[in-house]
């Protein structure tokens, strides 16, 4: 055969199913544009087999009458200008590459109703698929307050391999949203979340945060008071974030932990999942640092267990929580199509900085690698690492 150009209609669809290939990947994208409207409160609503029906609603900023007729445009974003914007841009913005909407009109029947604050109305749009160029099919005036509702309807409904895939696995769909939704509470504790299966018989699932957030909640609302009570609260400060004299552009790292604290219960820290994001970005622990950071973390927690207690467990996974603030430009997150890897500019400095914290915790250490501090609130005092100060955050 020779070599022809594919129709550009056939080349969108071979690409949104690859950036959107489940419902999960769906719901990750509509949260994150919810996210980065700086909403507060997030509502998903799903069909039981998650591919009839499915709606994020947002209190965020709402998309402005003039930007309605560019979405569902492939490229067309609010939140990158150029290429080179990318690296200072990426902790601030889980979104970049203005793809999303137009995939997911590629796969499905997307209708938005929208209200950016100051306008009179909320405006209901239909999409036009992203085949036929996106933008509004059609539209009309309802009344609805401020932020985004995107509905998503008859999802895979032109790829009908994929769809019957889907179906036979809609319980594994349905959970994988569950534990999107755990990852980003987890990531950031300031979002009140909800998840809803309709006329599935599932129970609803909720996240609430309390007046001052915060990991501990998070992990106790999510997980039950024995993991979050098995846990202390760890920041690491690079010595450079410390220096005061540029404070709206940190130069250094900073490590926020909340980990199994040493001497606790393993059994209530097994197996309920590694949560490592970076500046508030959940990222898969499957690959590049995330990886070497688990393995570590796994290997002083067991290591420090055989020493204390010279127990002979299997090295089952375990709990975790890491977020680490990055400054600009220090990694690049344009890697994958999920948005969830990340290459970094100095990967071995942020692995050092992270087996230092492990040490002070588990191995004792009584060398100060940097600012290592333990909120009261956080913990009971036992579980305190040795030398360990309390935090001013
Ligand atoms: N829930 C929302 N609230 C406010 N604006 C939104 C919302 N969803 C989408 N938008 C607007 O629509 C634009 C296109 O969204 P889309 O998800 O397609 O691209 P993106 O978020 O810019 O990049 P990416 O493809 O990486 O997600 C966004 O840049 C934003 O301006
Ligand atoms: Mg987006």
């Amino acid at each position: 055969m020779a070599i022809c150009a594919l129709p550009p209609s056939t080349v969108r669809l071979l690409g949104s199913s690859a950036t959107i290939a489940t419902p999960h990947d769906l719901v990750k994208e509509l949260l994150e544009n919810a996210i980065d409207a700086e909403a507060t409160t997030v509502d998903i609503s799903v069909s039981a087999d998650a591919l009839e029906r499915l709606s994020v609603r947002d209190n965020g900023h709402g998309i402005a009458v003039r930007d309605l007729e560019s979405l569902g445009r492939r490229a067309h974003t609010s939140k990158l200008r150029t290429f080179d914007e990318l690296p200072a841009r990426a902790g601030k913005t889980l979104g970049f590459r203005g793809e999303a909407l137009a995939c997911a009109s590629s796969l499905s029947s997307v209708t938005v109703t929208t209200r950016a604050a100051g306008e009179p109305v909320a405006t209901r749009l239909r999409l036009r698929p992203a085949v036929a160029g996106g933008g509004v099919q059609d539209s009309r005036p309802v009344s609805a307050p401020v932020g985004t509702t995107v509905q998503a309807t008859q999802l895979f409904v032109n790829m009908p391999a994929r769809r019957q895939n889907l179906l036979k696995e809609r319980h594994r769909s349905l959970s994988s949203i569950k534990e999107l939704l755990e990852g980003y509470a987890m990531a950031r504790p300031h979002l009140r979340l909800s998840l809803r299966i309709s006329d599935g018989g599932v129970r609803p699932w909720s996240y609430s945060p309390r007046p001052v957030p915060s990991v501990k909640e998070a992990t106790l609302q999510i997980f039950g008071t024995n993991l979050a009570a098995n846990c202390v609260h760890l920041t690491l400060v690079d010595e450079a974030r410390e220096d005061g004299s540029r404070p709206q552009q940190p130069t250094g790292y900073l490590m926020d932990a909340f980990l199994p604290a040493p001497r606790c219960d393993v059994d209530a820290v097994r197996g309920k999942g590694c949560f490592i994001s970076v500046d508030q970005r959940p990222v898969s622990a499957s690959r590049g640092l995330p990886k070497k950071i688990a393995r570590s973390f796994k290997s002083h927690f067991y290591g420090h267990l055989t020493r204390a207690e010279s127990g002979n467990r299997p090295q089952a996974s375990l709990f975790m929580q890491l977020d680490i603030r990055c400054p600009p430009g220090s990694y690049d997150a344009n890697v994958s199509p999920m948005k969830d890897e990340l290459l970094f500019v100095d990967e071995s400095k942020l692995l050092e900085c992270f087996e230092g914290l492990c040490r002070k915790l588990y191995g004792g250490e009584a060398a100060s690698v940097a600012t290592l501090t333990s909120p009261t609130a956080a913990g009971p005092p036992e579980t305190r690492p040795r030398g360990a100060r309390p935090s001013s955050m």
